[in-house]
């Protein structure tokens, strides 16, 4: 049995072995278990490799040694793109991603491009937005007296709406914008089917043509944002114009169900853990320390995949060039050798070690300020504004691979 994975921006082909379990429905709704026995046999036999050669790390101690390693990318050796192979379908990547699928010295030069939207100003800027859209949802959840869908009225449209203003979107596209977020954030996690390429397909043309719209608009008339940035960029000869492109629709997809989840992943962790809930309502200034926690416990990104360059041995990881493996970020996050009780949700927990949630090295999340920014905003506002928040019904799940969390929590305030 094969089954597709998308991580890191790449499709994976994994065969039934025990890797490939955390496809499986079961194990995708709870892969904590399947986490737990990787590391086991990882710190007893080395770590586990799966019938088609990919290797699984799944201890805090060899993730951050793959993540941080230079002679590991994410490309092959010789630049190419895993999918060039022929090993999978070219279907498998409509979507460009931009950062996430390129390696240095291209990655680092348009790493720099991004940069300028995440500077301490702009992230005020964000904060601001941040808080007046929370409250507007809030306004509007508690107006309906019952029972209402923390992701569809919270957990989804705020981080939209920041991202929108990260790029300057107009209001009159905010809605297609957040219809293309969706559908390109599908394909994080792989592709289903040829009707999924192309909902994927649509959703890319109709960026690309947002966005060039968008570029010349900023090259006449400048402004703060990103967008402004990128134009500057390819007027100046340091980045092509799909090379723009793609890096505005990462910014779209990377933010948006990311932090959906986050938000999600919080209350859900907190709601199911007795006493975590009321110790934030009693004191809403722990929101950033329950954002930390969420992303070490149930980690919104599960998971990417890197490649060696060269034959590389990383700690217990011996890599043939241009062999893959993939990185365990949610199980390193709950690995008893850094984290105590590590499958307990605890507000109150001093980390010992950073959590891996944004990854590391040189595909640190760009993004992780603003993550951590939003997650906090919408945390303390909803403990303020919401106390007695609880659950109002069963949520339903995502099954999927790399992201996790909640696609609908019915809650009551
Ligand atoms: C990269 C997680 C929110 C922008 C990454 C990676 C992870 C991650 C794990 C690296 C993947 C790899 O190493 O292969 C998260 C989580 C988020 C979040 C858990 C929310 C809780 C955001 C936001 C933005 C963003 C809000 C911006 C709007 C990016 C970008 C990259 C990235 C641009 C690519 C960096 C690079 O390749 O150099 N994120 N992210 N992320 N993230 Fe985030």
């Amino acid at each position: 049995r094969i089954g597709a994975m998308r991580a890191g921006g790449y499709a994976l082909a994994l065969r039934g072995d025990r890797v490939a379990r955390l496809l499986h429905r079961p194990w995708r709704l709870d892969p904590y278990p399947v986490y737990a026995q990787l590391r086991a046999a990882q710190l007893a036999r080395g770590p586990v490799r799966s019938g088609t050669g990919l290797t699984a790390v799944a201890t805090h101690a060899s993730v951050e040694a793959v993540l941080r390693d230079r002679r590991l990318g994410v490309r092959l050796s010789d630049g190419r793109s895993r999918l060039s192979q022929g090993d999978a379908p070219s279907l498998m990547e409509p979507v460009d991603l931009s950062l996430l699928t390129v390696d240095p010295p291209d990655h680092t030069r348009l790493r720099r491009l991004a940069q300028p939207a995440f500077a301490p100003r702009r992230l005020a800027h964000y904060r601001a937005v941040a808080e007046q859209v929370t409250t507007e949802l809030l306004d509007r959840a508690l107006a309906r007296r019952g029972p209402f869908d923390l992701v569809a009225d919270l957990a989804s449209p705020l981080p939209i709406r920041v991202i929108s203003a990260l790029l300057d979107v107009p209001d009159v596209d905010a809605e297609r914008f957040a219809r293309w977020g969706l559908a390109l954030g599908s394909s994080l996690d792989g592709v289903r089917s040829p009707a999924h390429v192309r909902e994927l397909t649509r959703a890319t043309d109709g960026m690309r043509a947002l966005f060039g719209q968008l570029l010349e608009q900023r090259r006449a008339h400048p402004g703060e944002d990103v967008i402004s940035t990128l134009a500057g960029a390819v007027d100046g000869g340091t980045a092509t114009a799909d090379e723009v492109l793609a890096l505005a629709q990462l910014l779209l997809v990377a933010g948006f169900e990311t932090t959906t989840n986050l938000i999600g992943n919080a209350v859900q962790a907190m709601h199911r853990t007795p006493g975590q809930w009321t110790a934030l309502a009693a004191d809403p200034s722990l929101a950033a320390a329950a954002v930390e926690e969420t992303l070490r416990y149930d980690s919104p990104v599960q998971l990417t995949a890197r490649f060696a360059h060269e034959d590389v041995e990383v700690g217990d990881l011996r890599l043939c060039r241009d062999s893959g493996v993939l990185v365990l970020l949610a199980s390193a996050n709950r690995d008893p050798a850094v984290h105590a009780d590590p499958d307990r949700f605890d507000l109150h927990r001093e980390q010992a070690a950073p959590h891996l949630a944004f990854s590391g090295g040189a595909h640190y999340c760009l993004g992780a300020p603003l993550a951590r920014l939003e997650g906090e905003v919408a945390l303390r506002l909803l403990a303020e504004r919401m106390p007695r928040l609880r659950p109002a019904g069963s949520p339903v799940p995502r099954v999927a691979t790399v992201l996790r969390g909640p696609l609908q929590l019915p809650v009551t305030a």
